[in-house]
């Protein structure tokens, strides 16, 4: 019998603590795991909010095969040229279809192969508190019976703010894919599970970012902001990080999930 898939997936890497703790700690991480897929978050990893293709090579170079991202990706506008080149970084899929001047640039799927196992990684968001984008679950099964029959493994990052909207996706799925994380608020959540169908699903795999923070963010700042309800410029915390994700396995031949647990790694720097 051909051993399960182990997949990796990472939170949100979030300023230079995150990337730091990332490109450190990561390759002895894939190492002590044994995974065999990578994916990670990077929509934080430029100073908090969006990524560089700098940021998004060293990402890449420090062993993750697929980047997945969120509502900040927009935010650094020097990474529109590689959304459209590189085929392993992925914005959400369901923003709004434009085609010629003014379309949008990037896609949310692609198809990796590890292994010589070929998986489906795609990246939706959430609609609760964030723009009213397409049905993130319409635009995603119109995805599965487009690639469903060319892949043994499907993994779906759901960047969403809700945690309702986050669990009814996951049910809308399950059975359809091997696993729905759910990435944006940056607080890994202890719900953790493999639904009836055999769908592993987490409501938030938490963020690669600084511990002793509001959400990646300097502590102070956020505080302030809650008092005075100005809205003060966040900046990323500089202090030791974590990386975080879940870690899962997935059986080949039906692509359903037989295991998912939390990581936490606090990183050495
Ligand atoms: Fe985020
Ligand atoms: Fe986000």
């Amino acid at each position: 019998m051909t051993r399960p898939l182990k997949a990796l997936i990472l939170g949100d890497v979030v300023g230079q603590p995150g990337c730091r703790a990332l490109f450190v700690g990561l390759p002895d991480l894939i190492r002590r795991v044994d995974a065999d897929l990578v994916v990670a978050n990077a929509e934080n990893a430029a100073d908090g909010f969006g990524l560089t293709p700098d940021i998004a090579e060293r990402i890449r170079a420090s062993g993750v095969h697929v980047i997945t991202s969120g509502n900040h990706i927009w935010q650094k506008r020097d990474i529109y040229p590689l959304l459209q080149t590189m085929d392993t970084l992925l914005r959400p899929e369901n923003y709004p279809v434009i085609t010629g001047p003014g379309a949008i640039p990037g896609k949310g799927h692609c198809i990796v192969t590890l292994r010589d196992v070929p998986v489906l990684v795609m990246n939706l968001e959430g609609r609760v508190n964030l723009s009213p984008l397409r049905d993130p679950i319409q635009v995603g099964k119109a995805l599965l019976k487009q690639f469903r029959s060319r892949v043994k493994a499907v993994v779906v990052d759901f960047h969403a703010e809700a945690v309702e909207e986050k669990e009814a996706l996951g049910l809308s799925f399950d059975g359809e894919v091997s696993v729905v994380v759910g990435t944006h608020t940056h607080v890994q959540t202890a719900d953790e599970r493999i639904l009836p169908g055999g769908t592993a699903y987490i409501t938030d795999i938490g963020m690669t970012g600084p511990v002793d923070s509001v959400i990646g963010m300097k502590k102070e700042t956020a505080v302030a902001r809650s008092l005075t309800q100005m809205p003060l410029k966040m900046e990323v915390q500089n202090s030791p990080a974590e990386i975080q994700g879940v870690l899962l396995e997935i059986d080949l031949s039906q692509g359903k999930a037989v295991k998912i647990e939390r990581v936490r790694q606090l990183s050495a720097v």
